[in-house]
């Protein structure tokens, strides 16, 4: 059994969780390894909804292995209440481990975030506000505060002083603002992280290892990722972008392997695209078809409950992604959202809005003032009308829904192994050449 790698194919929010819920039922192992609970992770199992942020999606799983790798950054208070609301539901949380190395989000974090926003104006990038930004720069600036610092009071409080200082004097300005400006108080940051140090102390873990034996075992492991590919802070839509990598490059350095345990990446994306924040969006739709998707496909965010900007599939995009993360395989979900529309759109490349001769681009514009400025060309596909949210096997779905998944195929030269027709862990169809594709075996995750 091999390293699968999952990653989002387009700017989030695709339901990488679902089907990382599904791969766990052979998985040894499940690692998280990028970002934090700016990320949201919705599993609907037996009509019951759960959502997570910062726990890995295979903890429904008595006793598997739920990693959070070294590449996430944890804020402890949500892992905290994510762990005590498992528990209250007599989930077993004996395989969360946490890695000594994960950096920690900290109150000036999310301080920072606030305030930079707020700097930017009209600028701002719409972030999570959850302190992710803030919390990767202190990693790249040697000021972080780890996972394994909350274990040892001298150390704790001597990181936080000296992160402290500049924290100060860069808040100054908004210390009067009552809604988010907190008291950067070195006691009180110290006593609550060696509370929090002391509660996740049984999960804390040399996380490598555990991924790492596993994989020597021969054994399943997934690596989940969070946000998606255009959202990569190198590879995305930058400044628009997150501040980690959730390509699968990252999912060696986020957890402690290396590229050769790595046997499949799996992209995911929805049968259409959504963003959150701002940044461009080339398909995007303005008019009453975007609110019919949001609608649809109930288009609002699981962290932030900001409504999705909404548009037609970008196969541009998609061939990017795809050959940044080398995908193996590519998992098409909400294709029911699409039910009822007479035509699907796919936009095949792009158009300049601002080039008095419409300059035309077939591969993902790398300057930033193109993709400000591009638009979707379209190829037009024939809808269907039945409901498919019953349909269980590839043949059950109408033929011009196999057609649009068999174009995706097509246009980004990576096979559809699994379409979602519904929220529903159950709710899904396998493309009969999916085992050509993958070791995971869809046979017996069926029995
Ligand atoms: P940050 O990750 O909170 O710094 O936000 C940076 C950008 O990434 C913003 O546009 C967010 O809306 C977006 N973003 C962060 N996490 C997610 C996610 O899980 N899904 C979709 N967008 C996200």
């Amino acid at each position: 059994m091999p390293g699968i790698v999952i990653v989002g194919a387009q700017w989030g929010d695709e339901g990488k969780g679902k089907v990382v819920d599904l791969l766990a039922a052979q998985a040894d192992a499940i690692v998280r390894f990028q970002g934090g609970n700016n990320a949201g992770h919705t599993i609907v199992r037996d009509g019951e909804t759960w959502k997570f942020h910062l726990i890995p999606s295979g903890i429904l799983y008595p006793g598997l292995n739920c990693i959070i790798g070294n590449g996430v950054v944890v804020d402890p208070s949500v892992l905290q209440t994510e762990i005590d609301g498992l528990r209250r539901n007599g989930v077993d949380v004996s395989g969360l481990k946490i890695s000594a190395n994960a950096h920690i989000i900290m109150p000036y974090h999310i301080a920072l975030d606030h305030s930079g926003e707020a700097k930017l104006g009209k600028l701002e990038i719409g972030t999570t506000k959850r302190g992710i930004g803030p919390c990767y720069a202190d990693k790249a600036a040697r000021l972080g505060i780890r996972v394994q610092d909350m274990l040892d009071e001298k150390i704790l409080k001597k990181k936080i002083m000296a992160a402290l200082v500049p924290k100060q004097l860069m808040l100054r300005p908004f210390e009067r603002d009552p809604e988010w400006a907190p008291k950067l108080d070195l006691q009180q940051m110290t006593e609550d992280l060696l509370a929090y140090g002391h509660r996740l102390e049984q999960h804390i873990a040399d996380t490598g290892t555990i991924a790492w034996n596993s994989l020597q075992d021969g054994k399943l492991v997934v690596f989940e990722g969070a946000q998606a590919a255009l959202l990569d802070i190198d590879h995305g839509t930058y400044p628009f972008v997150t501040s980690s990598n959730p390509t699968a490059g990252a999912a060696c350095t986020g957890s402690g392997i290396g590229p050769r345990a790595i046997d499949e990446v799996w992209g995911i994306a929805k049968a259409y695209c959504t963003r959150v924040g701002a940044g461009p969006f080339p398909t995007e739709l303005h008019d009453d078809t975007g609110t019919r998707m949001r609608d649809a496909g109930h288009e609002y965010g699981t962290t932030t409950g900001r409504p999705r900007r909404c548009g037609w599939f970008d196969a541009v995009g998609l061939r990017y992604a795809a050959r940044i993360n080398t995908m193996s395989a590519l998992a098409i979900t909400k294709l029911d959202v699409l039910t009822g529309f007479d035509s699907i759109k796919v936009a095949t490349r792009y158009r300049s809005t601002d080039e008095i001769d419409g300059a035309t681009f077939d591969t993902f514009p790398y300057h930033q003032t193109v993709l400000h400025h591009a638009i979707g060309e379209y190829e037009e596909l024939p809808g269907w009308s039945e409901d498919i949210t019953e349909c269980r096997s590839w043949s059950d779905l109408p033929q011009t829904a196999r057609d649009y998944l068999d174009y995706i195929a097509d246009v980004s030269g990576v096979p559809v192994v699994l379409a979602g027709v519904g929220p529903g862990r159950e709710q899904i169809v396998w493309n009969n050449s999916a085992a050509e594709h993958t070791a995971f075996s869809p046979a017996a995750a069926a029995d």
